[in-house]
């Protein structure tokens, strides 16, 4: 299966998702391929890191973002593909790949637009030939606090926005995510009963079902 990660916006937790996506899907025995098309190189970054403590197992990514080849896309493995709004042209291609877009989205006003003109960009990669990729939304870096509404909002505004399913769980904001980055390690693997790693779990799980 080919999943997309994407937004229009940077900071929305495209890395992070895909990241921690990935270790997740081969802590349950799947083959994951990765592709980082976004020039910030994120994922790349990370993963070097992580190859640098020689944590395992190793994350395998592809950085070819000046032109994509998808050289590894086979039926059987996990494909992730971490896209932004730098490399459009890239972003279109993984796009008309994608079984599966998900899109992490920030609770702000400006996070809702970009999400809005991003979905028109997913249209317009509609083909005949092919089903159209099933796209999802939720909120991430979420307020833990009660009192502050805003991922309310935000993920009521999300609801609005046409052709998407929105989670019905979110990612919170959590310093250990950052610590996730510079050690090159899952959140899973940092505290494995911790409340990042829990939630992370809940999430992973909406997607793969299947998965024991
Ligand atoms: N849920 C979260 N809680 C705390 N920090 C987060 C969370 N999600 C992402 N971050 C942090 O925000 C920054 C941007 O995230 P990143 O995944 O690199 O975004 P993108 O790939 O969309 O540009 C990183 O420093 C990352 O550690
Ligand atoms: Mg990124």
């Amino acid at each position: 299966m080919i999943t997309v990660i994407g937004n229009l916006k940077g900071g929305s937790g495209k890395s992070t998702v895909t990241f921690n996506l990935a270790l997740w899907l081969m802590r349950h025995g799947k083959t994951v391929v990765t592709y980082d098309l976004d020039p910030q190189c994120t994922l790349s970054d990370v993963a070097h890191v992580r190859a640098e403590e020689k944590h395992q197992p190793v994350l395998k990514v592809y950085t070819r973002y000046v032109k994509p080849h998808f050289k590894e896309v086979v039926e059987e493995y996990e494909t992730l593909i971490d896209v932004g709004a730098a490399n459009m042209e890239a972003m279109r291609r993984a796009i008309g790949l994608a079984d599966r877009v998900i899109i992490p989205v920030s609770p702000s006003q400006a996070d809702i637009w970009s999400t809005q003109r991003f979905l028109l960009i997913i249209a317009g990669e509609a083909r005949s030939d092919k089903k159209p990729p099933e796209v999802s939304a939720f909120i991430n870096r979420a307020d833990t606090h009660v009192i502050v509404r805003e991922s309310d909002q935000a993920e009521e505004a999300l609801r609005t926005l046409p052709g998407i399913h929105v989670l019905n769980m979110r990612l919170c904001t959590r310093t250990i995510y950052r610590r996730s980055f510079s050690e090159g390690l899952a959140v899973s693997e940092i505290e494995p009963s911790g409340k990042a790693a829990k939630e992370f779990e809940i999430f992973a799980r909406h997607f793969y079902p299947e998965i024991q």
